[in-house]
């Protein structure tokens, strides 16, 4: 039997509701917030992510999928969102010459990590990216955005993490202290740290092994670095978060494992998830843009993994989705009856199913539950003569015999959305 990938899932149209139910509540928020959809190619250059995300990052040091198409290129499969969306905006003149560029997209993502429960190779992210204001009210606006998802959704378990790492010219300071302070311990990290150390010590905040994590609680808080324009930015954006009724956590530690950031790094995680406790992650990186080629401009944005908010939803939230009616016939005349019922009823807005073998009724109505079907309509013999149809709610068992004119009535009362 050939099989699929490790770390890469089909999505069964069982859970497609609940995947709708999401993805739409992600939809209709950005909607409200003025966001509009951005569609990105699933590959690109590899530069594009290694230049944006940042060699040292464990993304792009082990976890990319790369190869050489025919032409010798060097394209990887997008590990994340942001880096593609930046390169767009920076490439299309019309898009950035707009004083304020607000774009979300929705899709699936690319990492070669250990799969896991709610970690996989391919997963999917909804995100938002703003370009062209550094006001901290837009670090506020995707937060308050992602929390408006967790609302509508009626996530309410879970903890917002928010810092501020500062800007190259407060943290080159920051990253000197911890540069001494890990070095100081050298001998206890991983093999990947002492590389960091070198290269780029604020990765090993990141690093996930227990050697290194134990290590992190001694290391000197970057609040003490902050110039006071960061500081400021900051400032604002806790005023901002108070003023909507935003509750958050803060966390000098929250460096977060992409290179680009400056400023407000934010997480949003959950206990439900176990190891892969975030759901949601975003922050600012005002020197993004310049660094794709483009104008110097400052954006921020998010992205939420979309299978680990399936995780949390599911068994949680029952999502609808069964067809509306299901036809039960003795066939012949009583299947020319249920196929042009199914039509009317189709084309009044509600789902109809039917079985055009000759089966049982029982057979029939056990399709029916399988299907979760609200309503039945049967047309056995007696319908036939009396020209009627019987109309079963599948839920109370209510029952009635009805004539067509009133069959649309009739579903429309026991199909009840
Ligand atoms: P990230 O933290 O790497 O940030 O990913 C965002 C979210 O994607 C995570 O919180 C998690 O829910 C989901 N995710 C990440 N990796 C996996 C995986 N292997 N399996 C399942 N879900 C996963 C970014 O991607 C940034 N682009 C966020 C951002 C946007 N920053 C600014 N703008």
């Amino acid at each position: 039997m050939i099989q699929k990938p490790p770390g890469i899932d089909d999505i069964f149209p069982d859970k497609i509701p609940l995947w709708n139910l999401i993805t739409g509540s992600a939809r209709q928020s950005f909607r409200l917030m003025n966001y509009r959809e951005i569609i990105i190619p699933v590959m690109e250059y590899t530069d594009v992510f290694a230049r944006g995300i940042g060699n040292e990052t464990d993304i792009v040091s082990k976890e990319m999928f790369t190869f050489e198409d025919r032409g010798g290129r060097n394209l990887t499969l997008r590990p994340e969102g942001t880096a593609s969306v930046v390169r767009a905006y920076a490439e299309n003149g019309e898009y950035n010459r707009l004083a304020l560029c607000k774009l979300f997209y929705i899709g699936p993502m690319f990492r070669a990590e250990r799969p896991q429960k709610g970690r996989l190779r391919q997963f999917n992210q909804f995100g938002a990216e703003l370009f062209g204001d550094g006001n901290p009210y837009y670090d506020y606006e995707v937060i308050s955005m992602m929390e408006d998802i967790t609302d509508r959704l009626g996530i309410r378990d879970y903890t917002l993490i928010i810092n501020s790492i500062g800007c190259p010219a407060c943290r080159p300071a920051y990253i000197a202290d911890l540069k001494k302070y890990f070095s100081s311990k050298r001998d206890l990290l991983c093999d990947d740290c002492k590389r960091r150390l070198e290269k780029n010590p604020l990765r090993i905040l990141d690093c996930k092994k227990e050697s290194c994590s134990a290590l992190k609680s001694g290391s000197p808080p970057i609040t003490g670095y902050i110039c006071g324009e960061c500081g400021d930015h900051h400032s604002k954006l806790k005023a901002h978060l108070d003023s909507g009724g935003t509750k958050y956590t803060e966390d000098p530690l929250l460096v977060r494992g992409l290179d680009y950031y400056t400023r407000t790094t934010f997480e949003f995680v959950t206990e439900k998830l176990g190891g892969q406790n975030a759901f949601a992650a975003g922050g600012r990186y005002d020197n993004l843009v310049e660094q794709f080629g483009g104008r110097s401009t400052p954006a921020v944005g998010f992205a939420a993994g979309i299978e680990r908010i399936m995780l949390m939803l599911e068994g949680v939230v029952t999502v609808d989705d069964g067809v509306d009616v299901y036809l039960v016939h003795v066939g012949g005349e009583a299947l020319e009856k249920a196929v042009s019922a199914a039509k009317l009823i189709r084309k009044n807005g509600y789902s109809a199913d039917l079985d055009p073998n000759e089966r049982s009724f029982k057979a029939q109505f056990k399709r029916a539950d399988r299907e979760k079907a609200k309503a039945c309509i049967v047309i056995g013999q007696d319908e036939i003569s009396s020209n009627n149809f019987t109309v079963k709610r599948l839920d109370t068992g209510e029952q009635v015999s009805i004539s067509e004119s009133a069959l649309i009535e009739t579903i429309e009362k026991m199909v009840a959305r």
